[in-house]
């Protein structure tokens, strides 16, 4: 029985290491991308050890995450593990933030979760169990000027896991958050060179975490050694936040 992980945002950054990792760890993928960029798409599944495939959806459509859950519904496996990684930055000091700014940060990073969770924590329950990684942000934990909109949709996400492992618990399904500090993504390229040399210079580790460094735990988590934690939020941001 094919073992299905759904990971979205997976064509990317963080979500392609996953992606890789969990691939390599004997998942079948099933990668969730926005983009309809088809170079992109080949090379994602060409990149995987495993049997993928890969889905266009727009996360901030429910109608278009339903449609998206009918197919997975139609596949062979069951869906073991999902990984809420798709989000998005829009970066504006509060008193210029548009609301379209708040409404599209909000929607990505936070709504999407209750409309892709809903239908496979369900699918869950009837299997008896399962798991869930939301990937949230050291932002989420102290707050970034800049990121009003960013830091309350990654506390948000937290909050939904903390909330959801206690529901969870009865039907043996374990929920957790992991909380990347600045890792080195496409995501990096929006911020002025000077404002991140002056972010490099204050993570103890003196560098900007590799997605695989946030790969490697969502792995941990996924896998079978992982078996007593839940509503966990594990940081993997060089030391730049210790709460
Ligand atoms: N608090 C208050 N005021 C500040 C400030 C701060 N922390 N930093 C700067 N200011 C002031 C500046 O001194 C400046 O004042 P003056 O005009 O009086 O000189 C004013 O605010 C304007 O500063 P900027 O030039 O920076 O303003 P901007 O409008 O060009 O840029 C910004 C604003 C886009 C938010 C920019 O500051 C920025 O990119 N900051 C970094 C935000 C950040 O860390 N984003 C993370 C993205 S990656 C990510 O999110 C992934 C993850 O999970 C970690």
């Amino acid at each position: 029985m094919k073992k299905i992980a759904v990971v979205t945002g997976a064509t990317r950054g963080i979500g392609l290491a996953i992606s890789q990792k969990l691939s390599q760890d004997g998942f079948f993928i099933v990668g969730i991308s926005r983009a309809d960029n088809q170079e992109a798409n080949d090379s994602w599944v060409n990149s995987l050890s495993n049997d993928c495939r890969l889905f266009k959806c727009d996360v901030t459509s429910l109608l278009a995450v339903e449609e998206m859950i009918a197919k997975i519904s139609e596949l062979e496996g069951s869906v073991h593990l999902l990984v809420n990684n798709a989000g998005i930055t829009s970066d504006s000091f509060f008193h210029k933030m548009s609301l379209e700014s708040w409404r599209s940060v909000i929607d990505t990073n936070l709504n999407s979760l209750f409309y892709i969770t809903q239908p496979i924590y369900k699918i869950m329950k009837e299997n008896g169990g399962g798991k869930i990684i939301n990937i949230s942000s050291v932002n989420g934990q102290k707050g970034q000027a800049g990121q009003v909109n960013y830091s309350s949709s990654k506390a948000g996400v937290h909050g939904f896991t903390m909330a959801l492992a206690q529901e969870g618990a009865r039907s043996n399904i374990l929920v957790n958050t992991i909380s990347p500090g600045y890792t080195n993504t496409e995501m990096m390229k929006n911020i002025r060179v000077d404002i991140l040399q002056g972010i490099k210079d204050n993570i103890p580790l003196g560098r900007l975490a590799e997605p695989k460094e946030i790969a490697n735990v969502a792995s941990f988590l996924a896998s079978d050694c992982c078996s007593y934690i839940t509503g966990a939020n594990i940081p993997v941001n060089g030391g730049l936040f210790i709460g």
